[in-house]
């Protein structure tokens, strides 16, 4: 069989770098890695040793340019900014190439599925939001549904942490933008079967998560999930929401940070130069985040996901649980990078292979068989945990 042939967009990037080095080590895939600095590039090209990678200087914003570079190539992932996504897909449609990426952030991936018809029309399969939250959560609340007879209410919760007593922020080991737009953006929910729009950190509840983050404080935050989540599982289901439980030293900082004005795009002057806070916080925490990359690896970080679908069974309520769980690796790296590099690169082969058999725009719910892609992520020790509880009466 021929070799599968992978564009990966943004594959310096704290998670991009990691779905490169799974699509070839698992897969002898060859890579294209792009991204907006060709030096980067190379230099993961060379800390992987692999001939089959390819450093590219792509910027995915430009059409030709990024058709120039998907030439050949079996799917085109998307593991740079959620907004690029509206710009990359369309090209990838156009192409007739299969193509995921890491998640819409709610109002960027219902925009993506209006493409649902052009993609079916081209034989293409896009999916969106495949990493680990959105991704493996996804396709955690089909899997319970399908355990179930009918579904009320999917409810996802996620925490991180380290396993060492710290007052240091722990730094979340992805886009810290992402985290920014988690702490100000309005969380899309589904609640009694309609999309509606809730207020930034409200729906507090406490939720116990496996130890060690045991039982911590969660709010809703923007996510995919309940974008897609009732409309594609369906069974009944009325309710979806995602929570996020910061560890409490990360909570106050990023709040502080929000009080204090650091979330603004708007550009201020300071020190001669021209720059909006956000900006300037990225590169700072970008900046702190590779000082610190060294000392992280050494401490037991984890990545814990949460899935509650509840609906009934045999006429009576029940609930499926699933605890996703990742620990940090010195070779496979931190864990939020892990659970989140992975699932692409499955999909990717799972197209290749023609086991993806559905067209369209399609949520992970829709299209990834939740077993099969469960084991292939323990493979990799990520780890999914499925609980059942349900009463069976005899009388
Ligand atoms: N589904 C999930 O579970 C999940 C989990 C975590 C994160 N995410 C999402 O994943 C995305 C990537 O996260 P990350 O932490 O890996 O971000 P990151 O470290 O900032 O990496 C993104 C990479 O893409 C590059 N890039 C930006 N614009 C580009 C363009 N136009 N063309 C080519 N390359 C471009 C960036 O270059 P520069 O640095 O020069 O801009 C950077 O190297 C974010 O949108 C994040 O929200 C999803």
């Amino acid at each position: 069989m021929a070799r599968m042939k992978v564009l990966v967009i943004g594959a310096s990037g704290q998670i991009g770098a990691w779905t490169v080095k799974d699509l070839v080590e698992f897969y002898d895939a060859e890579v294209i890695a792009a991204d907006l600095s060709l030096e980067r590039a190379k230099a993961l090209a060379e800390r992987m040793g692999k001939e089959n990678i390819t450093p590219i200087k792509l910027d995915a914003a430009d059409p030709a340019a990024l058709k120039k570079a998907a030439k050949g190539v079996d799917v085109i992932h998307n593991s740079a900014w959620y907004e690029l996504n509206i710009k990359v897909m369309p090209v990838a449609i156009e192409l007739g190439v299969h193509y995921s990426d890491l998640g819409g952030f709610y109002d960027y991936t219902l925009k993506q599925l209006e493409y649902d018809k052009k993609a079916k029309d081209a034989g293409v399969t896009c999916v969106l939001g495949i990493g680990s939250s959105p991704g493996i959560t996804n396709v955690c609340g089909e899997a319970g549904a399908r355990r179930l007879d009918s579904t009320e209410t999917i409810s996802i919760y996620c925490s991180w942490g380290t396993k060492v007593k710290t007052d240091n922020a722990a730094f979340p080991s992805y886009s810290v933008r992402t985290v920014l737009d988690e702490m100000t953006q309005e969380p899309g929910i589904v609640d009694k079967g309609k999309k509606k729009k809730v207020p930034v950190l409200s729906g507090m509840k406490e939720v116990v998560m496996p130890e060690p983050s045991g039982k911590v404080v969660a709010y809703y935050i923007k996510h995919s999930e309940p974008a897609t989540m009732a409309d594609f599982i369906g069974r009944g289901t009325k309710n979806v929401s995602f929570r996020i439980g910061f560890p409490a030293n990360d909570f106050a900082t990023f709040r502080t940070l929000a009080q204090l004005g650091f979330m603004s795009e708007e550009k201020i002057t300071a020190g001669g130069a021209s720059v909006s806070p956000k900006d300037f916080l990225t590169a700072m925490y970008l900046k702190s985040v590779e000082s610190s990359r060294g000392a992280a690896q050494s401490v037991d970080e984890f990545d814990y996901f949460r899935v509650d679908v509840e609906g009934s069974k045999d006429g009576r309520p029940a609930m499926v649980t699933y605890y996703v769980k990742t620990w940090n690796d010195s070779v496979k790296g931190i864990p939020s990078a892990r659970d989140t590099s992975v699932p692409p690169s499955i999909t990717a082969d799972w197209l290749f292979k023609g086991k993806i058999t559905k067209r369209g725009t399609l949520p992970p719910e829709a299209c990834i068989e939740p077993e099969p892609f469960f084991k292939e992520l323990g493979r990799r020790k990520i780890m999914v945990d499925e609980e059942l509880q349900y009463t069976k009466t005899f009388y």
